[in-house]
């Protein structure tokens, strides 16, 4: 077995050897801050002084640095791990618009296809899915997750974690997931990265562990810590989260890789004296794998010869590190990621292609759409393209790409829009302005270009590093003079449809307002501009919906659908005193979580329960009807909430706990089937238990959590 294979090879290490396998050195593209030191890393590597690398990619590359490691006394093959966020080669949609789908298959498949990609590049790591759960658009890294749920980031989670890792590690075409950040990263105060974070322990469980466990469950192969620390312990020092729940309640088998440099930042901040205490911290605390602080490296031999650190840690996170490299077949052939042959066949092929633009235009949000100008005939005379990103392939990639600068590979809209309209129609462009521009000097031309046109596409947002890691943002409205130049062309009187093109809900309140049409397209990655073009021609008709709250004000934030009642809650159409609301602008977000439209509409009706009375061990069987009553094919996301009438603890005013994607065509009827079980009933109290309370529930079906088409109210009973 592996377990006996592990144990024989651990018996002929060194101590020396042992800590070796516990440090990752970066290649040399930095994901952090860079080490000044001058290490020559294939030395390190022929003395068997590391166990994986990261930021080194390409089937040739990685071949010849495994050819150092069989060098070595033991020839223990290195792991090489590498950011493949959304795509290798082909760039899918950044993970927020994925989650935007609401799809799983389509979500699954953006993995697996980087999973292909890079597997044939010598990677045998991915470090992702990142599934923290955030509220906090000021948060540059919101995305890279699945958004604020943590019901819809938990069915992510798995569809991620088994895209990567297929039908389990040891295939050519998988690689491992690397579940991150453990945890509540998500959760910094105001939104501004690396930030601590302080919350109640319920919350942590409700709201911020689920996705965490969800990857478990789906197999996992690797977690990483985060960066931040959690009520004063900084995670990868963080032994309750690393060895009591996901080692020991979770029974997580994989290892656990520390984030860039985060176990020596613990001097930083101001948690251990120096790098000798981190390290000893670390590893005590479950972190298996340093990440580019070593600290391992530099004292972790020592620290064990001292007595201060257990050899039993050490052999534990040595053992799970060798587990994952024989399972992943590299003692047998520490070669067989590293093909050039597969990596030039699979690489850009028109089948990951295509797979990314069915991808990319279902995580467009149709937002608005009030005097139906969308979709736009195939027949217009003249069309003009308006905005900073309406030629820009650059920003197509979105943060965390792993090709960055291939921009030949990225579709622009305007190649898109010409894609689909060919010669037949008269396209022109003008850019506005730039993203960050605070003069409207070329308003003018771009004026003009709109009136002279039929119907006008306006190309907004942020550029490709306004989010991601380390790109906070403490006002997200459109970034520059862009709301104006919105402002600007629709007043011209041409049909107008604004597309928004962003890592995060951004703030857009005259666009909200005052545009016809718009299209939330975020960052789409390779075939941005022909799946926008598939949308706006109406060749797909649209059927994302928010994964976030959008806010009206930067002041809403933190901003979240399943919030509590408050004893004081504000009632619409009631006098504000005294109760729990602004004097200056409403409670309502801009769009709700689950928000999104379609160009066809769905009539729900015939909510059915199997009962309204049950016990805590039965199952109510829900079956609806969803019609739809337009004239084109579309897909619906109905979405299932419930809330707890009365209990104590008080439960949120709504949960998500299920959802269904179906395409229903034109005219037709479809049955919906969901079931509804003791977990969707329970929670945890205020002793972290998780209980069930019988009392009256509110079921809730909607298009979104706003938009709430059936209720009806049921028992549970002792
Ligand atoms: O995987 C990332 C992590 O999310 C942030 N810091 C750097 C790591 C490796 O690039």
């Amino acid at each position: 077995t592996i377990a006996q294979k592990v144990d024989s090879l651990l018996s002929i290490m060194t101590l020396e050897e042992k800590v070796g396998q516990l440090n990752q050195y970066s290649g040399s593209d930095v994901t952090g801050p860079a080490d000044k030191r001058n290490v020559n890393v294939l030395a390190e590597i022929r003395r068997g002084n590391m166990g994986s690398m990261l930021n080194v990619k390409g089937a040739k590359i990685t071949r010849e640095i495994q050819q150092e490691a069989m060098k070595s006394r033991l020839k223990i093959p290195l792991l090489f791990g590498l950011d493949v966020i959304h795509g290798y080669r082909v760039t899918f949609p950044i993970p927020l618009a994925e989650a935007a789908s609401w799809d799983l298959d389509a979500i699954q498949l953006g993995a697996k296809i980087a999973a292909k990609e890079s597997s044939a590049a010598g990677l045998h790591w991915t470090f992702a899915p990142m599934v923290d759960i955030s509220r906090d658009p000021r948060w540059g890294r919101v995305m890279e997750g699945a958004g604020e749920d943590s019901y819809l980031g938990s069915q992510i989670a798995k569809a991620r974690v088994k895209g990567f890792q297929g039908n389990g590690l040891g295939s050519l075409e998988s690689v491992m997931a690397c579940v991150k950040h453990f945890a509540a990263y998500g959760a910094a105060v105001a939104g501004r990265d690396y930030n601590s974070v302080d919350m109640s322990p319920r919350q942590l469980w409700e709201v911020y562990l689920p996705p965490f466990k969800a990857a478990v469950d789906a197999g996992a192969a690797t977690f990483m810590s985060s960066f931040n620390d959690l009520n004063g312990i900084p995670a990868t020092g963080n032994s309750y989260l690393q060895r009591d729940i996901l080692k020991e309640k979770w029974g997580f088998k994989g290892f656990v890789v520390s984030d860039w440099g985060s176990m020596r930042e613990m001097v930083a901040h101001g948690y251990a004296k120096d790098g000798k205490e981190s390290a000893q911290m670390s590893i005590s605390a479950g972190s298996d794998m340093d990440m580019e602080s070593k600290v391992f490296e530099e004292h972790l031999v020592q620290l064990v010869k001292e007595g201060k650190v257990s050899l039993a840690h050490v052999n534990d996170a040595v053992s799970r590190i060798l587990h994952k490299k024989f399972e992943m077949g590299l003692f047998d052939n520490p070669y067989r990621f590293s093909d050039e042959t597969r990596e030039k066949k699979e690489l850009n092929s028109l089948d990951n292609r295509n797979s990314a633009r069915e991808v990319a235009k279902k995580s467009i949000i149709l937002l608005k759409n009030e005097t139906n100008i969308l979709p736009l005939s195939k027949s217009i005379k003249k069309i003009a393209l308006i905005g900073p990103l309406a030629k820009s392939n650059t920003d197509m990639k979105g943060f965390w790409s792993v090709d960055w600068g291939k921009e030949d590979q990225l579709v622009s809209l305007y190649e898109g829009v010409k894609n689909i309209l060919g010669t037949n129609s008269e396209i022109s462009y003008a850019k506005g302005c730039n993203i960050n521009d605070t003069l409207t000097t070329d308003f003018e031309q771009a004026i003009n270009t709109a009136k002279a046109a039929d119907v006008v596409v306006m190309a907004v947002g942020e550029a490709f590093d306004m989010s991601g890691e380390a790109k906070s943002r403490s006002d997200i409205g459109l970034p520059g003079v862009q709301e104006k130049l919105i402002e600007a062309i629709i007043a011209t009187g041409k049909p107008v449809v604004v597309l928004i093109m962003a890592g995060r809900p951004l703030v857009f309140n005259y666009t909200a307002d005052h545009a016809k049409s718009i299209l939330y397209t975020w960052w789409l990655g390779s075939e941005a501009g022909n799946a926008m073009a598939d949308v706006l021609f109406g060749d797909y008709n649209p059927s994302a919906k928010t994964p976030m709250t959008f806010p009206r004000a930067i002041g809403q934030i933190p901003i979240y659908y399943n919030h509590y009642h408050t004893g004081r809650p504000f009632v619409d159409g009631e006098s504000p005193n005294y109760r729990s609301t602004y004097l200056d602008i409403s409670n309502a977000p801009q769009y709700a979580f689950g928000h999104g439209l379609s160009y066809t509409n769905f009539k729900y009706s015939n909510l059915k329960l199997s009962t309204n009375k049950i016990y805590l061990n039965d199952t109510i069987k829900v079956t609806l009807d969803v019609t739809n009553t337009g004239s084109r094919d579309g897909e619906e996301v109905v979405q299932l909430y419930l809330k707890d009438q009365v209990a104590q603890p008080i439960r949120p005013v709504m949960e998500l706990k299920d959802f269904t994607k179906m395409m229903v065509k034109a005219g037709e009827t479809k049955t919906i089937t969901f079931v509804i079980e003791r977990d969707k009933l329970s929670f945890y109290n205020e002793k972290l238990d998780w209980i069930t309370q019988p009392g009256a529930f509110k079921l809730m079906i909607g298009s979104s959590s706003n938009d709430i088409r059936l209720t009806q109210d049921f028992d549970l009973l002792d």
